[in-house]
């Protein structure tokens, strides 16, 4: 499959791994990238920017294919070294970032002398627009359904994909809710030329995270995922358990009142304890609605050929069917 996103990357399948912190290591996004889509690091994983350049250094023995960084800059905890980190992605010869949080624009002059591609992700087409505006070469437009931060709009994929189509002239990636071959085509027929997934990458053999949080996701339906830090403005959405439904009790009493103080306990310093751990109830960590259609834990390779395998057939048997008339039979449709 050729969209103008394969050809921005120089990937086979259009399909890529976004940022997961704690998730995005060397060991992920080489996979990723092996099976033809893009794999991606996640920078503020990576404690010192020396350990970024190791990280970069890790991947590029596991993968002669491209891959990328993902830069999150987000307002709440203590700010990180950036310059430092851009400077690791830069001399690591990275040629795609992915970026997320601000607005890209502080670093723009940096990542396109390098040739770097920008990617950013937002949750909205006036964001999308914004990036456009300023050189981005793509947007990942994360809908409301995604995991981690879906942004203050609530704007589901079905609407906010074809939005984006409507305005941007640059391609887009769909983000949130991606799982499968059904997926994949209805993501390109709202009109973007690709899709970021998130979560379905975690339960996967590679993904390095306890089982736990593999088998967790298995046990979990699209209606366990909660808003958190709404009244903060700084909405994340996140596998419910009991530290969650704690916080929430505090976000309810406390209303406008609320600080990050009050909740801190339940969010900071979550990911080691659960992803390293596998301490499911350690806090509040990130994960989409799409978790209800996480049903097994296949290797990388094996998902994207059968999310890429599958949508060929889509096309070419249920929905061809359609269009000439014919019965569909009922295992097209599952
Ligand atoms: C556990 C987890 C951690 C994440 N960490 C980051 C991150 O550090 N930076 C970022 O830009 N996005 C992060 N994301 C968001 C993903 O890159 C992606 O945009 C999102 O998961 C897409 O929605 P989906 O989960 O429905 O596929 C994270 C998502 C998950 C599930």
């Amino acid at each position: 499959m050729r969209t103008r996103i394969t050809d921005l990357f120089g990937i086979t399948h259009p399909i890529m791994q976004g940022g997961m912190h704690f998730v995005g290591l060397a060991e992920l996004a080489s996979a990723v990238s092996n099976a033809g889509g893009l794999g991606v690091i996640t920078a503020l994983t990576q404690r010192t920017p020396e350990l970024l350049a190791r990280e970069i250094f890790r991947c590029r023995e596991m993968t002669d294919k491209p891959f990328g960084v993902n830069l999150t800059l987000l307002p709440i905890f203590s700010p990180a070294p950036y310059a430092e980190i851009l400077h690791a992605i830069i001399e690591g010869g990275i040629r795609i970032v992915e970026r997320a949080g601000r607005s890209p624009k502080t670093h723009m002059p940096a990542l396109k002398a390098a040739g770097v591609k920008v990617v950013h992700k937002c949750t909205s087409v006036r964001h999308a627009l914004k990036a456009e505006s300023i050189g981005c070469d793509a947007v990942s437009v994360d809908g409301f359904e995604c995991g981690r931060h879906p942004g203050e709009d609530d704007v589901t994929n079905m609407v906010l994909l074809p939005r984006a189509a409507e305005v941007l002239r640059f391609p887009f990636l769909a983000s949130g809710g991606m799982a499968d071959e059904r997926s994949l085509v209805a993501a390109l027929a709202l009109g973007a030329e690709g899709i970021n997934t998130g979560t379905r990458f975690i339960a996967t053999k590679e993904a390095p995270v306890h089982d736990n949080v593999k088998w967790a996701l298995i046990d979990s339906s699209e209606i366990d995922t909660r808003l958190v830090m709404r009244p903060l403005h700084n909405t994340e959405r996140v596998l419910n358990n009991i530290t969650v439904a704690r916080l929430l009790d505090v976000e309810k009493r406390l209303g406008d009142q609320l600080t990050i103080a009050d909740i801190h306990e339940q969010v900071a310093g979550v990911y080691p304890k659960v992803m390293i751990d596998g301490d499911m109830d350690a806090g509040a960590w990130s994960c989409g609605m799409v978790v209800g259609l996480i049903h097994d834990i296949p290797s990388v390779r094996d998902l994207i050929e059968r999310i890429v395998e599958g949508a060929d057939m889509l096309i070419r048997q249920r929905l061809m069917s359609m269009l000439h008339g014919q019965a569909v039979p009922a295992e097209a449709v599952a």
